[in-house]
């Protein structure tokens, strides 16, 4: 990482947390008191993580390295909200009692050890803006005209709209090689950023992203990280051994993520392989690094239909 932090170091923060081991859980295994610091850390990080339009010098001063690739891709996300008809549907089709999306989530944890499966980790639904998602044809059984296909959804749309079941998580993953933005929808959604790639990388910061508000990546600028939707899940603990919640609460984030050969002209960016059609993760049981083949779950052009005659 080049960012400078002028918060505790990760050191600081690790000893704070042996302190208090039994309080440290999943997603970010962090206690209390780490968890301040390291939201304290995330405002000292330089260049900014959060891309906003500046009102004072400091935030503008502290946005001034950011760059311009991002900026471009920050300023014309900048308008984009879901509407409250597409929140409601969301929620609906999320809701235990059943929807597309639930049916989704239920399929995810199923499906192991394929490139669809991930029983890891309480799982997240990837609607792909571009191309076809792995669970269209799931549609066809809730009345929607959706071709059926032997070929899964298409690898590494550039640009997804992620829906985050309250509570649940990514794990700790890199997009290391890409330019791309977070840019949150709805809800609320906690990133935390990492030094590097492993189950014991340095904790950089923490901050929680809401409506309006976008972080950003690249090349090896702020590339690892892991999501979390803290919103009202239940009162059952979702975690390792509880991989759904018990509501239709979410959060949703926009995610636009460009290959290195894409993001031009950008000589600010460091080059380093990678794409987004592989990432590479951290396994939540093994705590080992693995490959991912970003497939999307759903395409948009399909939950468009599901939300618009919900709304109907
Ligand atoms: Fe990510």
């Amino acid at each position: 990482m080049g960012s400078t932090i002028a918060g505790r170091s990760s050191q600081e923060v690790a000893k704070m947390s042996k302190k208090a081991a039994s309080d440290v859980r999943p997603p970010f295994f962090i206690t209390k008191e780490e968890e301040r610091a390291l939201r304290i850390n995330a405002e000292y990080l330089s260049p900014s993580l959060v891309v906003t339009q500046p009102t004072s010098f400091d935030e503008y001063t502290r946005q001034l390295m950011v760059p311009p690739t991002v900026m471009d891709l920050a300023r014309k996300a900048s308008d984009i909200r879901l509407s409250a008809w597409e929140v409601e549907g969301i929620r609906a089709q999320l809701d235990p009692e059943g929807g597309l999306l639930r049916r989704i989530l239920t399929e995810k944890i199923k499906v192991d050890n394929t490139h669809k499966g991930d029983n890891t980790h309480p799982p997240y639904i990837r609607v792909a803006c571009t191309g076809k998602g792995d669970y269209d044809d799931l549609a066809g059984e809730y009345g929607y005209q959706a071709t059926q296909h032997q070929h899964p959804g298409d690898a590494g749309s550039p640009v997804v709209l992620e829906i985050w079941p309250a509570q649940h998580y990514s794990p700790m993953h890199s997009h290391g090689g890409t330019t791309g933005i977070i840019y949150c929808l709805a809800g609320q959604i906690d990133v935390m950023v990492y030094g590097g790639l492993s189950w014991d990388a340095d904790k950089l910061g923490l901050l929680t992203l809401t409506p309006g508000q976008c972080a950003w990546l690249a090349g090896d600028q702020f590339s690892v990280h892991k999501v979390y939707s803290p919103m009202d899940g239940g009162s059952k603990a979702v975690g390792p051994d509880n991989l759904l919640n018990e509501t239709g609460d979410f959060a949703a984030t926009f995610h636009v993520y460009l290959n290195e050969d894409e993001a031009i002209p950008d000589t600010y960016v460091p080059a380093k392989p990678g794409s987004r059609e592989t990432f590479r993760f951290v396994n939540e049981k093994t705590r080992e690094v693995e490959d991912f083949t970003t497939y999307s779950d759903l395409s948009w052009h399909v939950l468009r239909k599901v939300l618009a005659d919900y709304a109907a």
